[in-house]
């Protein structure tokens, strides 16, 4: 997955001039406030130097995840086109950059975003948006002038609030939900029961799970198994060297949910696990449309369906 040409450029000016030292410093914090989840009262993203190192670091991955959950619910549902967006806890306009790059007809996005270091980095970037509105603050204070929007997203916020404030908050966005609703986390245990509470609320509320779940039953898997998804991120040299890492590309787990007002196209079973091959047959995990998960294989002799098990990767819909 590679950023948008125009988001690229950008960001590279952003970071022009910035030591290299610095910002593998600022990377290094960051990393370990989001992999132990710190909620100490201050943002992740306090100061500018977090910002830019969220730039380098996690905008692609996130880019990268948001993206493949997009693609999802355009899969499911060919004929959404959504005109407006809400972009909740928008960082520097991740979600709305991978939302303008797969619906051509976005006109409008309001992007709320509580820390001033990021927002004026988003500011900066500039919009793939015919008109993009930004609104400083927090979600909480913010919500109740929120304008509804055909397409809400809350990408990678959940696990920055607080438990109690969680559900008020899912429950507030589908109010504001003129069409769908997409919720992205990162793909650990914790994020995946963040995504299941939510999954609930939403069903409670109505809505039409899109993906990845074909069905609204309970979640088949149970704990130490998790659901969770890999989008392959194409890493900048400033990525390898502020992050010390060699590969040109890194895998972003993630796990989402994408709720509707209208049901989708018809659900086909989701691969929840990396395909397994062998010489003589493909395994996949399936969640299945009668709310069950199961390993099925699809032998070499089989023919037709083999080759097509084949073409399919992990998080794909059976065609
Ligand atoms: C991990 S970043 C995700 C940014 C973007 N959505 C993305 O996926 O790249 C989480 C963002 O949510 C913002 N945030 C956290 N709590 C918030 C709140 N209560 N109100 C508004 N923004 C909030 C943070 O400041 C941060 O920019």
């Amino acid at each position: 997955m590679q950023l948008p040409p125009s988001l690229r450029a950008a960001i590279e000016q952003e970071l022009d001039g910035i030591a290299l030292g610095d910002l593998a410093r600022a990377a290094d914090a960051l990393s370990q406030r989001y992999r132990a989840e710190v909620q100490d009262g201050r943002l992740h993203l306090a100061d500018d130097m977090a910002a830019r190192a969220y730039l380098t670091t996690r905008l692609p991955a996130t880019f990268a995840a948001i993206s493949a959950a997009l693609a999802a619910v355009a899969q499911a549902r060919p004929d959404f086109a959504p005109r407006t967006l809400l972009d909740a806890g928008a960082g520097p306009g991740t979600a709305t950059w991978a939302a303008a790059q797969l619906w051509d007809r976005i006109e409008e996005a309001t992007l709320v975003e509580a820390s001033p270091a990021i927002r004026a980095v988003g500011e900066r970037l500039g919009s793939p948006l015919p008109r993009a509105s930004w609104i400083a603050g927090g979600l909480d204070a913010a919500i109740a002038s929120l304008p509804a929007s055909d397409l809400v997203l809350l990408a990678y916020v959940l696990d920055e609030l607080p438990a109690a404030a969680r559900i008020p908050l899912v429950e507030r966005l589908w109010t504001l939900t003129g069409d769908a609703l997409l919720i992205v986390e990162p793909g650990t245990p914790a994020g995946w029961r963040r995504i299941l509470v939510a999954r609930d609320r939403l069903i409670q509320a109505g809505a039409h799970i899109l993906a990845p779940c074909p069905h609204a039953r309970a979640c088949p898997l149970a704990a130490p198994d998790w659901c969770h998804f890999s989008a392959r991120v194409a890493r900048s040299r400033l990525h390898r060297e502020a992050k010390g890492g060699t590969v040109p590309w890194e895998d972003e787990k993630f796990i989402y949910v994408a709720a509707s007002r209208r049901a989708g196209a018809g659900s086909t079973a989701r691969i929840i696990a990396p395909p397994q091959s062998s010489k003589f047959a493909i395994t996949l995990k399936l969640c299945e449309p009668d709310g069950g998960a199961v390993e099925r294989s699809f032998e070499k002799r089989s023919g037709a369906a083999f080759k097509q098990a084949r073409k399919l990767g992990w998080g794909d819909a059976l065609p």
